[in-house]
């Protein structure tokens, strides 16, 4: 397992952020570490993205901080120029992954199909994205996509809460859970961080929990 993955599989659950204004970046890092989850996929969803990216990075070192929304070549590359450690794509992108892959990035595309994951393989992936996980049908249609792919993992996104954490987190399938949940738009908006510090130490102790069983 790389090491990306070991810290994934340690975090359980990747906060997937979108930053309207880079200037709540800083505060947004020292609340999720402040909550125990030094992890952020800060997504290419505003324009905000690189420079809190770069913030993020060069502020908290020990934070593992990465792109998500990844669409195109040059946002990876504002990605890895800003420091990010690891880039996450909605769907399956064959140039963005060789592009990441050939710089040595550890990518996570999205795949939703058998025929994706596939594709994923056959460029040397084995830990994917699912998405969007609860509007494909949840843990059950998880289940069934990897049950031939027994060498692969999934970082189920979209639709994850703290009521169904538990269960993708229990399934030997799963790596870690991304999600928006504990870093909402209008907790960063608001100033509301030390939700976001309690939300992250709840989402921490979920992950204690089930994974200690
Ligand atoms: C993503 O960008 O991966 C998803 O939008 C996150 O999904 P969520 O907002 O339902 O957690």
């Amino acid at each position: 397992m790389s090491s990306i993955n070991q810290k994934f599989n340690q975090l359980g659950v990747i906060p997937v952020v979108a930053i309207e204004d880079a200037k709540d970046a800083a505060s947004l890092g020292k609340a999720l570490n402040n909550g125990g989850l030094p992890c952020a996929e800060v997504t290419f969803r505003t324009n905000a993205a690189a420079e809190s990216i770069r913030t993020l990075a060069s502020q908290f070192p020990n934070m593992l901080v990465g792109a998500g929304t990844v669409l195109t070549v040059e946002q990876a590359q504002k990605a890895i120029d800003g420091g990010a450690k690891f880039l996450v794509t909605p769907g399956f992108d064959e140039e963005v992954v060789a592009f990441s892959l050939a710089r040595g990035m550890p990518i996570y595309p999205g795949v939703a199909t058998p025929t994706e994951i596939n594709m994923a393989i056959k460029m040397g992936l084995t830990t994917l994205k699912f998405f969007p996980a609860e509007a494909l049908g949840g843990l059950p249609t998880l289940k069934a996509i990897a049950g031939p792919y027994t060498q692969v993992r999934f970082i189920p996104t979209g639709g994850i809460n703290p009521q169904n954490l538990p269960d993708y987190l229990s399934s030997p399938a799963v790596v870690a859970c991304g999600g928006s949940w504990l870093v909402k738009k209008t907790l960063i908006a608001n100033g509301d961080f030390d939700t976001i510090t309690k939300l992250a130490a709840e989402a921490v102790q979920t992950v204690q929990r089930i994974r200690s069983k």
